[in-house]
């Protein structure tokens, strides 16, 4: 390993946490390089569960940078409540380093991310409120307010009192709410800048210097391929890129820095918020993958929409960021199933649909073409070498990856560690 991608390959909640943590094990520094505290990872080590949203998961390594890279909204309250509660299970922070250009989450954008998808009624994203897409578009107007400027006490205190003018205007004209205080936000966050201003420095020289060193570097999504801006089922999507064309725009290193993508594969569905989902089961077999693979969110509680899987979801992920390998995650959930279908392919008016369509409307149309494998019936938590998986298992997982295109590397059959099969 030197420079590896890991991205999800669906609509996110993938087991990505599960992955990172274990290629994190081979890693000198890991990078979050997009979305914010709306990523829920969880990572479970020697039986404790570690639930971390905005740090990178090689936290759980002593002397791992875990780098915040620019392309992330950056959550100075989110990011100190978890540095506080790992610091209490005594794990050692001194590796955290935060870009001085990623882009602050401040109040007004969680404030306005939720009443602002509220307005769109019927048409809401389903946001989890954490201000990320409001971030994000300050920063596309040109107005957002850097971690730079954050730790500078002046410009803060400035560009703070410009910006709150505008939202509170905002907040006033299109949604009838009270204004802000600038005090408030001002003192409190002084207070996270003054505990976050020794581990923010230039991540950008810091990832370049890196790389030209040969270190070995995991870039970490979070959110997933089908909730990209531009890729994914839009608009129900997230605010930025998952894909592994995000990590050089996030955290500005150059593509051909990239040794290795690995797409994360979770062995059904799943989906949380609103928008099309082909392979969703709104029946019974969709209440059992729920209820066997506890899909419920990390950060919201939210059960999980729950389908079969889709391959040709995972096709057009392959093709996107070059995928190098599946990480398939959560067999195991399916242990019990007397059968289970995957999705080879979309039929659209009687005819075969190559493509992912763009049309929303058409995709919630398509008719997924199913093949469906006998179950095998039987706990697979205990295997580690692919050979020892039952046949049926073997079939479903060489057939996902004739139909996706992609070589299978690893097989996670439990949330630990060692509940892992890796492919020679
Ligand atoms: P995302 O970054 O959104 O993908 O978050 P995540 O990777 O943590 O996904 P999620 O929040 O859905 O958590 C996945 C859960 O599944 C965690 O509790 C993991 O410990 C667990 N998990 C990961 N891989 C496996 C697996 O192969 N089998 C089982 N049974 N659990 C797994």
């Amino acid at each position: 390993m030197s420079t590896v991608v890991v991205t999800g390959t669906q609509w996110g909640d993938e087991g990505k946490g599960k992955i990172v943590d274990y290629l994190a094990q081979q890693a000198e520094t890991v990078v979050r390089f997009q979305g914010g505290s709306n990523a829920g990872h969880t990572v479970v080590v020697d039986g404790e569960a570690y639930k971390l949203r905005l740090m990178p998961s090689g936290i759980l390594f002593k002397g791992t940078h875990c780098v915040v890279g620019n392309g992330v909204a950056f959550s100075p309250k989110v990011m100190l409540e978890e540095m506080d509660a790992l610091a209490a299970r005594g794990i050692d922070l001194s590796g955290i380093r935060i870009s001085n250009r990623a882009h602050v989450v401040l109040p007004y954008h969680c404030l306005m991310d939720g009443i602002g998808d509220e307005a769109r009624g019927k048409n809401k994203i389903g946001t989890t409120k954490n201000g990320i897409g409001p971030c994000y578009i300050d920063r596309d107007n040109r107005i957002g307010i850097r971690v730079c400027d954050l730790i500078d006490r002046e410009e803060f205190a400035k560009r703070l009192k410009e910006n709150l003018e505008i939202k509170n205007r905002e907040l006033k004209l299109l949604y009838d709410h009270e204004p802000l205080n600038y005090e408030e936000i001002l003192e409190e966050y002084n207070g996270y800048a003054d505990r976050l201003r020794p581990y923010v420095c230039d991540t950008i020289a810091l990832l370049n210097d890196e790389v030209k060193e040969g270190r070995k570097i995991l870039f970490e999504g979070a959110q997933a391929t089908m909730l990209d801006i531009d890729y994914g089922t839009y608009p129900y999507v997230t605010a930025s890129h998952p894909i592994s064309g995000g990590v050089g725009v996030g955290c500005g290193v150059a593509p051909r820095a990239i040794d290795k993508v690995v797409g994360i594969v979770k062995a059904y569905c799943t989906r949380v918020g609103e928008g099309p989902f082909p392979t969703e089961q709104l029946n019974e077999i969709g209440d059992r993958i729920r209820e066997e693979g506890h899909e419920y969110g990390v950060v919201t509680g939210r059960p999980r929409r729950t389908g079969w899987l889709d391959a040709c979801v995972v096709r057009y992920a392959g093709q996107l960021s070059g995928i190098d390998y599946m990480a398939v995650t959560r067999l195991d959930i399916l242990d019990s199933f007397d059968e289970i279908k995957m999705c080879v392919a979309y039929k659209y008016k009687g005819e075969i649909l190559n493509e992912i369509p763009a049309s929303l409307k058409v995709l919630a149309e398509v008719e997924p073409v199913y093949e469906t494998f006998p179950g095998w019936k039987t706990d697979i938590s205990k295997i580690r070498k692919y050979e020892d998986l039952p046949e049926n298992a073997r079939k479903y997982l060489e057939r996902m990856a004739e139909v996706t295109g992609i070589g299978l590397g690893i097989v996670s059959v439990g949330p630990n560690r060692d509940e892992t099969i890796v492919l020679a």
